[in-house]
């Protein structure tokens, strides 16, 4: 088939780079040049395991991007992967949700395939692929016949080619057949469950499944702060926990709380659709609120040990929000930093990948170019990220002034560091 995707972020490159792997004929249409240029000489913009490989199979035979929409006029399947960044009250902003779609109606009325299906890719809240995407295509062309679709997409940054190929379940959101047909014969090399739903159950499925991990790690932190008052290894706990089958042992981590490009976007959208239906998101606002007090606690556990946090100098390893990537959007590390800095400390900041993106962010704090650089005569060390090459340090701490480590991710192995919740 031929498939066009618009936006070539995370989800717009993969979903482009795995479908060609399963021989459809691939054009990814994205705004910047820059990118466009990088994956049309096979170098992925974005670093996700197995994604280079894929592009230099792949490109200059049945894959390529474009900064331009041509491509949409002779595809049979239109994918729209752009963000859906938060505005300010939390809400999902659709601004680039519905240029594409504009884009895309413009495109179809030069020439189109015989039953175009335009398929939302992004997370969107529910009702944006009827009401929005597909609305905006009829409006400007009610002659034509098309279908529409929604496709939520679950892969983890970091994992997204494994997730893409190895999905636990294909979501197709559509109420019409002959667009439904289209979608399984797209995904025919895929062995995966295929769920078969209206659109909007589609987007709400996204949704839900993203504010339950949230609410899982949220839930866990919580019971982990009272097990460390009372003295119990809330590892230990969740372990026993995770054993039943009802439950699964996944995201039951306890730790510094969650960051991301996706957990607070979409529980924050999903309380704020909670609040224009006159509903209170009681439940979402409390998964909210754990994690924004969670890494403020590395602070007071640290105050508890050293005091005054004025004039000291705080080794902060780890900036991105997870392992494995240099993302540091909604990094549980920003407020950290913040309120160090707020409290007159001299945050000192190492992580293999992300130091450049977080000093554009905090450029008053002080980054470098190790671990043990960071270590050098510190008061104090809070560890952020899951990072592996933090499981591995030793000696490094006794570069310190002062042995006073937090552990906000349960990864160190040195007796003497306290546990967030341990
Ligand atoms: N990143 C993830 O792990 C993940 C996982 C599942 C779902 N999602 C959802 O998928 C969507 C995309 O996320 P992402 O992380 O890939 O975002 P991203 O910001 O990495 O990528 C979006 C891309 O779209 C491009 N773009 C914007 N408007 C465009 C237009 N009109 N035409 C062409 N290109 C355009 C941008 O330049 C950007 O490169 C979001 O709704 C997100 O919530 C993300």
């Amino acid at each position: 088939m031929n498939v066009t995707i618009i936006g070539g972020g995370y989800v717009g490159l993969v979903t482009g780079a795995c479908l060609s792997t399963l021989n459809h004929n691939v054009t990814i249409v994205e705004i910047f040049p820059e990118k466009v240029e990088a994956i049309n000489s096979a170098v992925p913009p974005i670093y996700e395991e197995g994604l280079e490989d894929i592009l230099k199979a792949r490109v200059g035979k049945n894959l390529t991007a474009s900064t331009t929409y041509e491509s949409v006029q002779t595809a049979d399947a239109v994918f729209i992967a752009v963000g859906t960044p938060p505005n300010p009250d939390g809400s999902a902003n659709l601004t680039y949700i519905r240029q594409a779609a504009e884009n895309i109606a413009e495109e179809l009325a030069k020439a189109h395939t015989e039953y175009p299906v335009v398929v939302v890719k992004s997370t969107v809240p529910p009702g944006t692929t009827k009401n929005v995407v597909c609305k905006t295509i009829r409006e400007k062309l009610p002659d034509l016949k098309f279908g529409c679709c929604m496709n939520p997409e679950f892969l983890r940054e970091g994992r997204a080619v494994f997730d893409f190929m190895n999905p636990d379940r294909i979501v197709i959101g559509t109420a019409d057949a002959r667009a439904a047909d289209v979608m399984h014969s797209l995904y025919a090399g895929i062995e995966a469950p295929i769920l078969d739903v209206e659109p909007t159950a589609a987007e709400m499925i996204k949704y839900t499944s993203n504010a339950l991990l949230a609410a899982k790690i949220s839930f866990a932190n919580e019971i982990g702060n009272l097990c460390k008052k009372l003295g119990v290894d809330v590892y230990e706990v969740m372990k026993g926990v995770g054993m039943d089958s009802r439950v699964s042992p996944k995201f039951l981590n306890a730790g510094a709380g969650f960051g991301g490009s996706c957990f607070p976007k979409d529980v924050s959208a999903l309380a704020d659709i909670i609040r224009k239906e006159n509903l209170e998101p009681v439940f979402l606002d409390a998964v909210l609120k754990v994690n924004d007090l969670q890494p403020l606690r590395m602070i007071s556990l640290l105050e508890e040990k050293i005091g005054e946090l004025t004039g000291k100098r705080i080794a902060v390893l780890g900036l991105a929000f997870k392992d494995n990537t240099d993302d540091i959007r909604e990094s549980r590390s920003i407020p950290v930093i913040e309120k160090l800095l707020a409290a007159g400390a001299k945050p000192v900041c190492y992580d293999p990948m992300a130091s450049d993106a977080m000093q554009k962010l905090l450029p008053n704090a002080e980054y470098v170019a190790t671990a043990a650089s960071a270590l050098i005569e510190a008061d104090g060390c809070l560890v952020m990220t899951e990072w592996p090459e933090f499981t591995k340090l030793d000696k490094e701490f006794d570069l310190m002034k002062t042995r006073a480590i937090i552990d906000g991710r349960h990864i160190l192995s040195i007796p003497d560091a306290e546990g967030i919740c341990w």
